[in-house]
C-alpha cells in the first residue's frame, strides 16, 4: 500500500495547483494522473483566463465587483454568489502569480498583461497568451511542480503517470484513499491519504460533437459519486458556439473577442436579429450565442443545415497570425483553409460540464477529507451559464484554495493514517471486479455502447430539449447500462490494456449521462444553458435551487439544495 499525505487526482490546472499547495505546506503530495500531466484537457484551453486587472483602456473601470456581478448574472442566478465573490476576489493574485512563476502573457503595448473581450462583460477583461492559454498556463504550473518533485523541496510531490483510479475508499463518512490501476502493468494498488482531491476535469465526451479530450469520459465524477458523493446540477451542459464543422475543434470565443463576425447563409451578421444579443452580438454570453446559432440552422438559414461562417477576414494577417495563430494553424491543418482568405465553417459543440462533485468554497465534500476543484467540481461558481474565461480561473483559484484547506485538515486530523482494513478490503472488490471483467464472455461490444450513449446524448440532451427527447434519452441509457452489463473485452492483456481503461471508464460515462438526462427532465425551466421547449421560462419559485444527484443502483435519486443570494437579487437577465 502506498501513502501519501494528500492524493490528487488529475494533473491539469487544478490539479497541479493543488499539488503545489499541498506541497507549500510541507505536506507529502501525490498527484494520480491518466496521462501525463502535460496531455491534460487543460492544454486546449485557449482564448484565456478572466481577472478584473483594467489593462485595457475600455476595462480600465473594472472591478471585483463587477466581475462577480457579470459571473453571476450570466449563471443566470444559479452560481453561489459567495463562492463567486471568493474566486473573483482571488483572480488578480492568481494571475500575478502565475506570472511571476513565467507564463508568457500576450502584453498591451507599454508591457501590461494584455486582455481581450469575451461574453457576458462588454469590455476587455480575459488575460490571454496568444490563443494558447491553456498551454502556457500548464507548462508554467508543471515545471513548478516536476521543480518540488526532483528538489524534494518543503514536502514531497510524487507524480504518478498513467494511473487510473477506480474506486475511492469511505470509511463512515471519512475519506481514507483510492484504489488505482496502473497502466503499464495492469496492477490495480491501494493509496492511502488522509485527504484526496478530484481534479479530473469534465465529461464531454458523453457527447459526440465535443470540443473535449477523449480522455473527458466523466469518470472523475462517477467515482465519487458510487462512492456516495452527489453529483450537483449536471443538467447544466455547456455548448460552445465555435467549433469547427466536423471534428468540432475549439474555435475560440477569442476570435470573436478580436472582433471576428457570425454570418448566415444570406451574409447576415444575425445576431443582431435575437433580443438577447443585439447589443453584444457575438460576444453575448455563450448559451445566447449557440441557441441564436442552433435557430439559424434549423431555420434554414445555416450551410448543408449544419454549420455558420465565422469570419476573420477583416482582422488581417497581422492580428490573425499574432493574437490567433493557433486558429490559424488548426483551420490549415485540419480544413486547408487559410482564415486569413475564407470563412470557418462552425457550429456549436458540448464544451464544458457546470454541474459537477458538490462541494463547497474549500472545496469539501459532504465526505470529511474528500475535495474537489476545477472543471470536475460544482462549487458552484458557473451555475446555469458559465462566463468564457472563468472556467481557467476556477481552476487555478479552487485548485489553491482545495490543496491548502486539505492540508489544514490533515495537519489538525485525530485518527491520522487511519483506513486500513477498508483499503484492503476495497481494493480485493476491485480485483475482483478487473478479474470478471477480464474474462467476461458477454455478447456486446463496449464500442458500439459507448457511440450509442454518444449519439443518444447529441440528438436528445443538446441545446434545446423537451420532454419527449429526454424521456427517450434516459431510457436509452439505461439500456445501454444494461447491454453494458454483458460486454466483453477485444484485449485481455495486463500492459498498456487501453481497451480495459475505456471499458472500465465506460460505466462511469453511463451512470453520469443518466444523471445529466434525470437532472434536465426534473427540472422543468429555461435556465443558463438549459432550454426546455416545453418550459420556456426561468421558474425562480420551483427552480432557483441546485440539483443534487445520489448515486442508487436503480439510478439517481434528486434532491435540491438552497443558492447562495449573499450579493445580488435575481433579475431578468438582459443582454
Ligand atoms: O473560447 C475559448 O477560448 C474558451 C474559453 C473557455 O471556455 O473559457
Amino acid at each position: 500500500m502506498k501513502y501519501h499525505d494528500v492524493i490528487i487526482v488529475g494533473g491539469g490546472l487544478a490539479g497541479l495547483r493543488a499539488a503545489i499547495e499541498v506541497n507549500m505546506h510541507n505536506l507529502r503530495a501525490a498527484v494520480l494522473s491518466k496521462v501525463y500531466p502535460i496531455r491534460s484537457h487543460s492544454i486546449a484551453a485557449q482564448g484565456g483566463i478572466n481577472a478584473p486587472l483594467g489593462n485595457h483602456p475600455r476595462g480600465s473601470y473594472d472591478s471585483w465587483e463587477r466581475h462577480a456581478f457579470d459571473t453571476v448574472k450570466g449563471s443566470d442566478y444559479l452560481a453561489d454568489q459567495d463562492a463567486v465573490v471568493r474566486m473573483i476576489k482571488d483572480a488578480s493574485a492568481r494571475i500575478f502569480e502565475m506570472e511571476h512563476w513565467g507564463c508568457p502573457f500576450s502584453r498591451t503595448p507599454d508591457g501590461k498583461i494584455a486582455q481581450r473581450p469575451f461574453g457576458g462583460a462588454g469590455f476587455p477583461r480575459t488575460c490571454f497568451a496568444a490563443d494558447k492559454t491553456g498551454h502556457m498556463l500548464l507548462h508554467t504550473l508543471f515545471e513548478q511542480a516536476v521543480k518540488y518533485e526532483s528538489a524534494a523541496e518543503r514536502g514531497e510531490m510524487k507524480i504518478y503517470n498513467e494511473w487510473i483510479v477506480t474506486s475511492l475508499v469511505v470509511e463512515n463518512g471519512v475519506c481514507r484513499g483510492v484504489i488505482a490501476l496502473e497502466l503499464a502493468t495492469g496492477k490495480l494498488e491501494a493509496f492511502k491519504a488522509d485527504a484526496v482531491i478530484f481534479a479530473t476535469g469534465g465529461a464531454g465526451r458523453l457527447y459526440s460533437n465535443s470540443t473535449n479530450a477523449l480522455i473527458n469520459t466523466g469518470m472523475g465524477m462517477a467515482v465519487p459519486y458510487w462512492a456516495g458523493v452527489p453529483l450537483k446540477d449536471m443538467e447544466f451542459v455547456q455548448f460552445h458556439p465555435t467549433t469547427l464543422y466536423g471534428s468540432n475543434i475549439l474555435m475560440t470565443e477569442g476570435a470573436r473577442g478580436e472582433g471576428g463576425y457570425l454570418t448566415n447563409n444570406k451574409g447576415d451578421r444575425f445576431t443582431a436579429n435575437y433580443a438577447d444579443s443585439r447589443k453584444a452580438m457575438e460576444v453575448a454570453p455563450r448559451d445566447i450565442v449557440a441557441r441564436n446559432m442552433t435557430t439559424e440552422i434549423l431555420e434554414g438559414r445555416g450551410f448543408e443545415d449544419a454549420y455558420l461562417l465565422l469570419d476573420l477576414r477583416h482582422l488581417g494577417e497581422e492580428k490573425i497570425a499574432t493574437r490567433l495563430p493557433g486558429i490559424r494553424d488548426i483551420c490549415q491543418k485540419f480544413l486547408g483553409i487559410d482564415p486569413v482568405d475564407q470563412p470557418i465553417p462552425v457550429q456549436p459543440g458540448q464544451h464544458y460540464t457546470m454541474g459537477g462533485i458538490d462541494c463547497d468554497k474549500d472545496g469539501l465534500s459532504k465526505v470529511k477529507g474528500f475535495y474537489a476543484a476545477g472543471e470536475a467540481a460544482c462549487v458552484s461558481v458557473h451555475g446555469g451559464n458559465r462566463l468564457g474565461g472563468n472556467s481557467l480561473l476556477d481552476t487555478i483559484v479552487f485548485g489553491k484554495i482545495a490543496g491548502e484547506h486539505a492540508s489544514d485538515y490533515v495537519v489538525g486530523k485525530a485518527d491520522l493514517g487511519a483506513g486500513d482494513k477498508a483499503l484492503e478490503d476495497a481494493l480485493a472488490r476491485e480485483e475482483e471486479k478487473l478479474k470478471k471483467l477480464l474474462s467476461s464472455t458477454g455478447s456486446e461490444d463496449p464500442s458500439v455502447i459507448k457511440e450509442e450513449m454518444q449519439k443518444a446524448m447529441k440528438d436528445d440532451v443538446g441545446i434545446f430539449r423537451t420532454k419527449e427527447q429526454l424521456g427517450r434519452a434516459l431510457q436509452r441509457i439505461r439500456e445501454l447500462r444494461d447491454r453494458y452489463k454483458k460486454i466483453r473485452l477485444k484485449h485481455t492483456g495486463a500492459k498498456y490494456n487501453y481497451d480495459l481503461m475505456w471499458n472500465i471508464e465506460l460505466g462511469g460515462s453511463l451512470d453520469v449521462a443518466e444523471v445529466i438526462v434525470a437532472g434536465a427532465l426534473a427540472r422543468e425551466e429555461s435556465r443558463g444553458s438549459h432550454f426546455r421547449r416545453d418550459f420556456p421560462k426561468r421558474d425562480d419559485e420551483k427552480f432557483l435551487k441546485h440539483t443534487l444527484a445520489y448515486y442508487t443502483p436503480d439510478g439517481p435519486r434528486l434532491e435540491q439544495s438552497n443558492v447562495n443570494l449573499d450579493h445580488w437579487a435575481p433579475k431578468e437577465r438582459k443582454y
